[in-house]
């Protein structure tokens, strides 16, 4: 049995980013080892997209180059993340294969002079990825330089399905062993509705476009049938890998910023999270979605470290404008990752490209090189990260989660919902924004976790909730805690079918009310709600005719198509409380909605300035308080202890400037050393 290493080998925070030096002459790579080495980077990823150069025909290896690369590695003491270069196959590949090549699903085929074009249920592509994994792991496998083994490159981008032959070949198959009998598949996509029934597996295909929407049950199906069939591409090559190497294996996600994989399976199969992050620069409030990210990324891997695999220390080059980041922007991105639980931080990439598609994306050696604000921000963040070595492994502490399941997810965002407005990601950024802005940390769960470790449990958008997920649920309230629940949840089952009794009915126990009838509203319109107190609040998108049957009504809507009738609702179950929202609440009114959850909860709101996040990593001896400032004054907190960034001792109260960030490490609370 192989042993495998549960994190880099490797001191320290790892620092650094994807490196391509195949793009320059070898004298250029002398120059990159040097100013690695100035940059404090300590581990590089190679070879992710290098597969023409190292295959140069089937079965004929070029290794010399990055023998050479390896070996210059390691006597600078620099790590290595090894690249399988999947992502990427060949000319040749496709030459010989052009089979393999994707079919989109309005019936295109993707063509040769990008990356991410090849398809998933390829036999040959199998066999080719198996073939170079295999040749590389043969090779490298007990090189010192190599740390840790990067498999392809962000499944599912920037294609993820698949229409081709093979693979609506395989679809058939995946479905007659999910289903058993083409009655059964019959039965779950309900296709005695416009006469969709099928009377033999050889009519079943893949949900191409057509005149009409195509059945949702279809569709939801090959969702989860493409995650299937790129997890099976992913298992080829770890499981090559691992017949060599004992190094851990890992593969970049793209936790909320890709939709095709369910990363709470793809968690499973790697032995370390890593993802990959970028701010999207037209929101001024990115830095909540890097929150996310990074919230999701430990959610996904159990709460352990992960590496931030990819960001931009400035502009990207793919967006429609692509902002630089301000002074001092990029430290804040990478310590924000490290407060939610990132061990690495990593770049796309060490040294900008002079050709190809990538020329105007930033790097950490831009082609300005080192008479620049980027490289002298570089080599800061490099030392910052040198004094941080001791978070490393300390775990976020979390008191609240928010539920973000992917299938639910796939079944919402399909055509034909009642309002486009209601969708998946919008509704999970509102619920989360608030916790964020309320200085609330949060792990991301799924409905049939186990969250009794938990006070609060937030539901924003679990569209599709199957039975024993709403009983889970229902029995974590009657245990105690308290769950908040927003409209259009609990709507269909694992078949995207509404449930018997209606919307909303497996929580009907919980949460004490049911839905009678969507009332979506016109783009701009909105709702006042009054509460109890004669207050009221403001929302729009969305109100529903609720039966209330069992809870309190904590607000009423006071106008609009359900005026009068229970908007917000509260119910005591068991040990517990279930809250019901009904509507879209603009900021005021989540803010005043979840005080209240919080006061059932037990969550104590940080008292944190807004604008500013804190959170806390606990190690086994200390916990390290982050503070990130992203105000425009300075901002001071009562924190006892020494902030490692200055190594200065607090003297209780640390002060951090505008833009800037503090991490303090105090003693452990007493009820953690209980
Ligand atoms: C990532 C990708 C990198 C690079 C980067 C640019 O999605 O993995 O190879 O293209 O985007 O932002």
């Amino acid at each position: 049995m192989t042993r495998v290493t549960p994190w880099p080998a490797l001191d320290g925070i790892a620092y650094g980013g994807d490196y391509n030096p195949e793009q320059w002459d070898r004298a250029v790579w002398d120059e990159d080892v040097r100013l690695m080495r100035e940059a404090g980077v300590n581990l590089v990823s190679v070879g992710i997209f290098s597969w023409a150069l190292l295959e140069r025909s089937e079965g004929v290896f070029d290794f010399a180059w990055l023998d050479d690369l390896l070996d210059l590695l390691h006597a600078n003491g620099i790590h290595v993340d090894l690249g399988t270069p999947t992502a990427s196959p060949p000319a040749w590949f496709f030459h010989a294969h052009p089979e393999a090549r994707v079919l989109t699903r309005d019936g295109r085929t993707m063509g040769f002079g990008s990356r991410g074009m090849a398809s998933h249920s390829s036999p040959a592509y199998r066999a080719a990825i198996a073939r170079i994994a295999d040749a590389l792991a043969a090779r490298y496998a007990a090189h010192p330089a190599v740390v840790l083994w990067h498999v392809h490159n962000e499944y599912g981008v920037p294609v993820g399905e698949d229409y081709s032959p093979a693979s609506v070949a395989a679809f058939r198959a995946w479905l007659a062993e999910r289903y058993g009998s083409l009655d059964g598949l019959n039965a779950a996509w309900g296709t005695a509705f416009w006469g969709q029934l099928y009377t033999a597996w050889e009519h079943v295909g893949a949900p191409a476009d057509a005149p009409s929407v195509v059945n949702p049950a279809q569709r939801l199906d090959f969702a989860r049938f493409t995650d299937a069939q790129l997890r099976a591409c992913f298992r080829i090559e770890r499981d090559a890998i691992r017949a060599h190497a004992t190094q851990p294996i890992t593969t970049n996600f793209m936790a909320n910023q890709s939709w095709t994989t369910d990363l709470w399976a793809w968690g499973r199969e790697v032995d370390i999270v890593s993802d990959d992050h970028y701010l999207w620069a037209a929101d001024p409030d990115g830095h909540v979605g890097l929150a996310i990210a990074a919230d999701l990324s430990r959610s996904v891997g159990g709460g352990a470290p992960w590496i931030l695999m990819e960001h931009s220390t400035s502009a990207v080059n793919w967006q429609p404008r692509n902002v630089a980041k301000r002074p001092g922007e990029m430290a804040r991105n990478s310590l924000t990752h490290l407060a939610r639980g990132a061990d690495a931080i990593l770049f796309f990439q060490w040294r900008a490209s002079r050709s190809g598609a990538e020329k105007f994306h930033s790097a950490m050696l831009p082609h300005a090189g080192t008479e620049s604000r980027v490289w002298r921000e570089v080599v800061d963040l490099g030392a910052a990260l040198g004094r941080l070595g001791e978070v490393r492994g300390a775990r976020v502490q979390a008191e609240a989660a928010v539920l973000w399941d992917f299938e639910s997810f796939w079944a919402q965002d399909l055509e034909w919902r009642p309002s486009i407005e209601v969708t998946h990601q919008a509704q999970v950024r509102a619920a989360y924004e608030q916790l964020w802005r309320d200085g609330v940390t949060a792990d991301f769960a799924l409905p049939g976790h186990d969250l009794s470790g938990y006070r609060l449990v937030v539901v924003p958008a679990q569209y599709l909730l199957t039975m024993a997920d709403a009983a889970n649920l229902t029995s974590y309230v009657a245990g105690g805690g308290t769950l908040v629940v927003s409209f259009f949840s609990g709507i269909v089952d694992e078949n995207d079918a509404v449930h018997a009794g209606g919307y909303l009915a497996p929580l009907a126990e919980v949460l004490g009310v049911r839905v009678k009838e969507f009332l979506p509203l016109r783009e701009g319109e909105t709702v006042s709600l009054e509460r109890a107190d004669g207050t009221r609040l403001t929302a729009r998108s969305w109100a529903e005719d609720l039966l209330v049957a069992g809870a309190e009504t904590v607000a009423r809507y006071a106008d609009g198509p359900a005026a009068g009738r229970a908007a917000i609702t509260r119910r005591r179950h068991g040990e517990g409380t279930g809250w019901y929202v009904s509507t879209s609440l603009d900021a005021a009114g989540l803010a005043a909605t979840f005080a209240a959850a919080y006061a059932d909860a037990g969550v104590s709101a940080s008292s944190v300035p807004a604008g500013c996040e804190v959170v806390v990593r606990r190690g086994a001896a200390h916990d390290f308080t982050f503070v990130v400032n992203h105000r425009d004054d300075a901002v001071t907190l009562d924190l006892d202890g020494v902030e490692l960034l200055t190594g200065a001792a607090t003297d209780g109260v640390v002060t951090v400037p505008s833009g800037g960030i503090a991490v303090v490490r105090s003693a452990l609370p007493e009820s953690a050393t209980r």
